[in-house]
């Protein structure tokens, strides 16, 4: 048996499940892998609350330098979160040649490249299991289940908490900013929730699992981001009549030599797997060109779920120790030049349109006629009786074009004096 002691960084919500997992299933964990793993030492500026789990108080510091640095500690949990005191300790474990877990997906999304240079440097290796999806081991089915693949497509559900409104706000038909505040008062939404709404978290886990597929740095400013803020609930009852479910996703491919990766609400067909993952569950449905279609489902977030992938990365880093494989497996293969990721007005979707259009004669056949001009083939039109002023709502559902012609049609649209508030235009995704 093998004995590891881990320095664990942050001892919140995950700090805690790790604890309560290793209390709970050590020793099944060391019968299945011969990794008998024992938290070391703690660092945490908080000394007293109670997390619901037992700990030798003198375990606890609140100098997390101490832990990096202390001879007994193997491994270095880095459970701390942001971008910038987080970094320092991960580079100070590396420095000493320490593996480092961590799920810190928004420091690996915009330091990514210096963090993993610093591992390879150092001949050790940093995991990453928990940073994408939570309890969901999507990060080594991608490297490791996956391998045999080239990655066509992969279409994600990557943030619990828009997967929460969105789900409240298709079955209940309540405003965004009702769900919004109820899921803060729950505890499922941040205070500030502008990382979530405003799909950049789900933007930096995208980064990941694109940097694992395509073996190339993706620059986090390059992607194409759109939240959930905001969004009206009389489009997803549009999108539930026309047959569709909006979701917040993340699109990752490759087009010729250009990665597509963005991440929008988008409508999506609800007979499609994807549409009945609900609530603060995560999903992520990966196409490779050998395994065919796969779907990975589970919770992308909270204490235990979050923890089991940490563990699962803890017994990883321990192997590694152990057989001195550490620092053998680069996680990304990266090109020496990345590719190029794909413009944004050349990404093709099928769009629903919602125009707020005068009811007289002529005004559709102008609609139509601009649509048509920009080479955008119309797919069904829905209207619906509820004037507003002299205005109805129209609902177009177009036909895959690129987002660049649908741009230019909206500017001439939005320009007509029979339109008269801005066009909503949302994404929709067919699978084809
Ligand atoms: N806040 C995230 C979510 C979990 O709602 O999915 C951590 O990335």
């Amino acid at each position: 048996m093998k004995e590891i002691r881990i320095g664990l960084l942050g001892f919140g919500t995950v700090g805690a499940g790790v604890v309560e997992g290793l209390q709970r299933n050590g020793e099944l964990i060391a019968s299945r892998t011969g990794m008998d793993i024992s938290v070391g030492r703690i660092a945490d500026l908080d000394l007293e609350s109670d997390r619901g789990v037992t700990v030798d108080p003198a375990i606890m510091t609140t100098d997390a330098a101490a832990v990096i640095e202390d001879p007994n500690v193997d491994v270095v949990v880095e459970l701390v979160g942001g971008t910038t005191i987080a970094k320092d300790f991960i580079l100070k474990a590396l420095a000493l040649k320490k593996p480092v877990v961590t799920a810190n997906k928004a420091l690996l999304a915009e330091h990514g490249a210096e963090i993993f240079a610093a591992a390879a440097k150092n001949g050790t290796d940093v995991y990453f299991e928990a940073a994408v999806a939570g309890g969901i081991p999507i990060i080594r089915s991608l490297r490791k289940g996956l391998v045999a693949n080239r990655i066509e497509r992969i279409h994600a559900i990557l943030n619990g908490t828009c997967n929460y409104i969105l789900t409240r706000m298709t079955k209940e038909g309540l405003p965004f900013d009702q769900i919004l505040k109820e899921a803060q008062e729950a505890g499922y939404a941040e205070a500030d929730p502008g990382l979530d709404i405003d799909g950049h978290d789900a933007a930096h886990k995208a980064t990941l699992l694109a940097s694992l597929a395509y073996g190339s740095h993706i620059p986090m400013d390059a992607i194409p981001v759109q939240g959930i803020r905001g969004l009206a609930s009389e489009d997803i009852e549009h999108a539930a009549e026309l047959g569709y479910t909006v979701k917040l996703l993340a699109v990752i491919g490759r087009e010729e030599d250009e990665i597509e990766i963005h991440v929008n609400p988008t409508l999506i067909p609800s007979d499609h797997m994807l549409a009945s993952v609900g609530d603060v569950y995560n999903a992520i449905f990966v196409k490779g060109d050998i395994v065919g279609e796969t779907l990975y489902n589970g919770k992308g977030a909270g204490r235990l779920p979050t923890a089991s992938a940490v563990i699962g990365d803890l017994v990883d880093a321990s192997q590694d120790l152990a057989f001195g494989s550490s620092g053998k497996s680069f996680p990304f293969p990266w090109r020496t030049e990345p590719l190029q990721i794909r413009d944004p007005g050349k990404i093709e979707a099928g769009f629903y349109l919602r125009l707020s259009l005068m009811d007289a004669p002529g005004s559709l056949g102008q609609i139509s006629g601009i649509l048509g001009k920009n080479g955008i083939s119309i797919a069904s039109v829905l209207q619906k009786d509820a004037m507003v002023g002299q205005c109805v709502p129209v609902i177009i559902v177009t036909h895959r074009a690129r987002q660049a012609q649908c741009q230019a049609a909206l500017d001439e649209i939005d320009a007509l004096d029979i339109v008269e508030t801005k066009t909503v235009c949302l994404q929709i995704e067919d699978f084809e």
